[in-house]
């Protein structure tokens, strides 16, 4: 039973669809292969566009999620004024904060604001003489939304330009209207690859790849047409069905925290979570030997975030959240997806009550 939608949703049957009419050819060849391929990709740009309200020349399609939040960062950074401060938060995701300390490390004026327990931000770090800001749609590893329409309308005020880091969240949230740059992650869409950066017409940013002049100078490189194609149809689907699939979520996870609870779980993440998100942290478990465990009873969850389940040091978000050491290494993270039912949820808590039973716990 997969409850990790939020480590990578399940490839979408609309995604495979498209992916078998994908044409093989490069879309910068000239003959009929070749204009195949562009007209797939201009199709697939245009879908996309639509979606985010935007023209086909806002929208750029990179490899991935963390390539169009560096591409947006450090594209946009190189572009501002000598001094303007570049400003994201503590809570943000890896990608956005070694974006950030790179330009710290070549000079630029970087501020990491504070976020609270729930590891929402403060937008009072927003302030003259920032000159870009960089803020989640929401929290992906505690599912907290992000206040980023106020962000956007602060930012404005004192003249910055505004980065949505939209990888996590817009499965089951609108993005709000009105950002400068707006970066995507295929896999957390349901495409399984690919990522995408929106850059409103009229926003300068520098390449950070060299070479050709694909993707309107923004990315060189031959264009991957079946990564495109996928994110397309990904974003399209979850537009249709984003509310519907949203209110069975919200159920469903209310269902999955109240046995964290029951199980003496301290519930992580704020009251305005993404709806699919129950999270909890257990100070006397390790994540790791609950994810084990979980695994071979038959369910796939989370650690905080599958980067950083991947290593055993504590997570960045958790410990900003003023979780102690041993709470950050005890957290677990369930997440529901389109295609979860009420009979895997509750076919879920009866393995976690039995699993947790098992599992060691250490004074
Ligand atoms: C909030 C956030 N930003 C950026 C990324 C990076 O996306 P990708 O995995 O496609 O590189 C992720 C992925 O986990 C994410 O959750």
């Amino acid at each position: 039973m997969y409850l990790d939608d939020a480590g990578a949703a399940p490839v979408l049957p609309q995604v495979a669809e498209a992916l078998g009419r994908v044409p093989d050819g490069n879309p910068s060849s000239l003959h009929a292969e070749g204009r195949a391929a562009r007209a797939a990709l201009d199709a697939a740009r245009d879908r996309l566009a639509a979606v985010l309200k935007a023209s086909r020349t806002e929208i750029t399609f990179t490899a991935s999620g963390t390539e169009a939040v560096n591409l947006a960062i450090l594209g946009a950074a190189h572009r501002l004024p000598a001094h303007a401060t570049i400003l994201t938060w503590a809570a943000e995701h890896q990608s956005v904060l070694a974006a950030a300390r790179h330009l710290h490390a070549a000079g630029h004026a970087v501020t990491i604001g504070p976020t609270d327990h729930n590891a929402a931000v403060d937008l009072d770090a927003i302030k003259p003489g920032v000159g870009l800001i960089s803020i989640g749609l929401a929290n992906n590893e505690v599912g907290t939304i992000q206040p980023v329409a106020e962000a956007i309308e602060r930012a404005h005020q004192v003249g910055a330009l505004v980065h949505v880091d939209a990888c996590a969240g817009p499965r089951w949230i609108d993005i709000p209207k009105g950002a400068d740059l707006v970066s995507l992650s295929g896999h957390k869409l349901g495409a399984g690859q690919g990522g995408a950066l929106y850059v409103r017409d009229g926003v300068r940013i520098d390449p950070q790849l060299h070479g050709g002049p694909q993707e309107w100078g923004h990315r060189a490189g031959r264009e991957d047409v079946a990564a495109a194609v996928a994110i397309a149809t990904a974003i399209t689907v979850c537009d249709g069905q984003r509310a519907a699939r949203s209110a069975a979520a919200a159920t469903q996870s209310a269902d999955l925290r109240s046995t964290l609870e029951d199980l003496d779980g301290r519930l992580t993440g704020g009251a305005d979570r993404l709806p699919n998100y129950a999270t909890a942290t257990f100070a006397t478990r390790r994540g790791e030997d609950m994810l084990l465990a979980l695994d071979l009873a038959g369910v796939a969850a989370s650690s905080g975030s599958a980067c950083a389940s991947g290593s055993l040091d504590p997570s960045h978000v958790l410990l900003t959240m003023g979780l102690s050491l041993d709470e950050a290494l005890g957290s677990l993270r369930l997440t529901t997806g389109y295609t979860t039912t009420e009979a895997e949820v509750t076919h879920a808590r009866a393995i976690l009550t039995a699993v947790l039973a098992r599992t060691p716990t250490h004074a």
